[in-house]
């Protein structure tokens, strides 16, 4: 018996293709055209990333979508995998995401970001087919699964926030501790945990005044196996980056040891999806809410005492 799972499994790891499967790239052999050769699940048909047509979007009004826990500062760290950079926080279920698209409450479990060869090219999703330099993915997990990985199992097991960037003269003093330590994880599996605890607040939502302005639809991982799994949540409110933070992520390397100037995949078939773009209306644009809820009672009071006049001549 022991042998036979022996062989069976000595077989899984020596298969040519399951090695070059786990290194996927961005160019020639293995870049995104040839991915689906080792995952069929790659030429789906609610793949992405996606050219979102602003012109061509279903207009709705969803619930207010809520972010938990990003207000509080959290010791983070970041890792090259060879294929991107992540930032994961120390703390388990400290940052959750529910409501706007969503039935369930997600769990916080990394961010990433893609970017291009130059500041014209390097997001995934494309706006009016407009590239953007970068785009950052915060990935959260279905809560009920427990974990990423067995989440990745069911249609609904992730929900994903995308963030794009624009080039700007200044940099961005929130992404300096990111784009400080890129120079000390220049080779892949290289971390480093972040000097300053990082407020996740001004990397998802810098404005939360706009966090109700975005567009939503079914996709897939950007990334082989290319499972579609994932609720996309795309804010349409972009974020700055200098030239040079941007260049600081060209120069890390990939896998192979190559600099990983680019990793973005081209935009997939919409294959009849339709793309939601959620309208703000005054009821869940964040900032107001609060304030509502404290002038009714206000209003109730004031009555009181004007009936309490009348009523006993006070
Ligand atoms: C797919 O890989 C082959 C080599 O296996 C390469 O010649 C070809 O250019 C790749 N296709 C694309 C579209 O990059
Ligand atoms: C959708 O909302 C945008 C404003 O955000 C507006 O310009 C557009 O005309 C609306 N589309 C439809 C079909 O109502
Ligand atoms: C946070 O996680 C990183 C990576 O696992 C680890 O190096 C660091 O010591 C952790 N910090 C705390 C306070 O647990
Ligand atoms: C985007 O590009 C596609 C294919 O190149 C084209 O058919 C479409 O009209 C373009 N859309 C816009 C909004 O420019
Ligand atoms: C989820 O998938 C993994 C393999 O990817 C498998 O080991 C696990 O049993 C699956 N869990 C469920 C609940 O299907
Ligand atoms: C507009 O969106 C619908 C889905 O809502 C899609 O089927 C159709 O192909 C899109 N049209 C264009 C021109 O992209
Ligand atoms: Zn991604």
């Amino acid at each position: 018996m022991i042998m036979v799972f022996s062989i069976v499994y000595l077989g899984l790891l020596f298969l040519p293709g399951f090695c070059r499967g786990q290194n996927f790239g961005y160019d020639g052999d293995q870049g995104p055209a040839n991915w689906s050769k080792e995952y069929h699940t790659c030429i789906g048909k609610h793949q992405s990333p996606i050219n979102i047509d602003e012109h061509n979007v279903t207009n709705v009004s969803l619930p207010p979508l809520k972010l938990i826990g990003i207000d509080n500062p959290h010791q983070s760290y970041v890792t090259n995998t060879g294929h991107t950079v992540t930032l994961k926080i120390n703390e388990s279920k400290a940052v959750m995401l529910s409501g706007g698209p969503l039935r369930d409450t997600y769990v916080f479990e990394q961010l990433h970001f893609h970017w291009g060869e130059n500041d014209f090219e390097g997001s995934e999703d494309l706006i009016n087919n407009h590239s953007f330099p970068m785009e950052m993915h915060a990935v959260f997990y279905k809560e009920d699964y427990n974990s990423f990985k067995e989440a990745l199992n069911y249609s609904d097991g992730l929900a994903i926030l995308a963030c794009l960037y624009e080039v700007s003269s200044q940099p961005n003093p929130t992404y300096e501790s990111i784009v400080k330590v890129l120079p000390e994880i220049e080779k892949k599996d290289m971390g480093k945990v972040l000097q300053e605890p990082l407020l996740l607040e001004s990397i998802f939502v810098p404005d939360i005044a706009k966090m109700q302005d975005y567009f939503t639809y079914s996709g897939s991982l950007t990334t082989p196996p290319c499972l579609e799994v994932a609720k996309w949540i795309d804010f349409k409110d972009h974020q700055q980056l200098s030239h040079d933070q941007l260049a600081a992520f060209r120069d890390i390397r990939n896998w192979e040891g190559n600099k990983l100037t680019h990793n973005f995949r081209p935009v997939q078939p919409l294959e009849g999806r339709e793309v939601l773009h959620n309208i703000p209306s005054s009821h869940n644009s964040n900032g107001h809410s609060g304030q509502r809820s404290v002038k009714i009672p206000i209003l109730f009071v004031a009555l009181g005492a004007l009936v309490a006049i009348f009523l006993f001549n006070i």
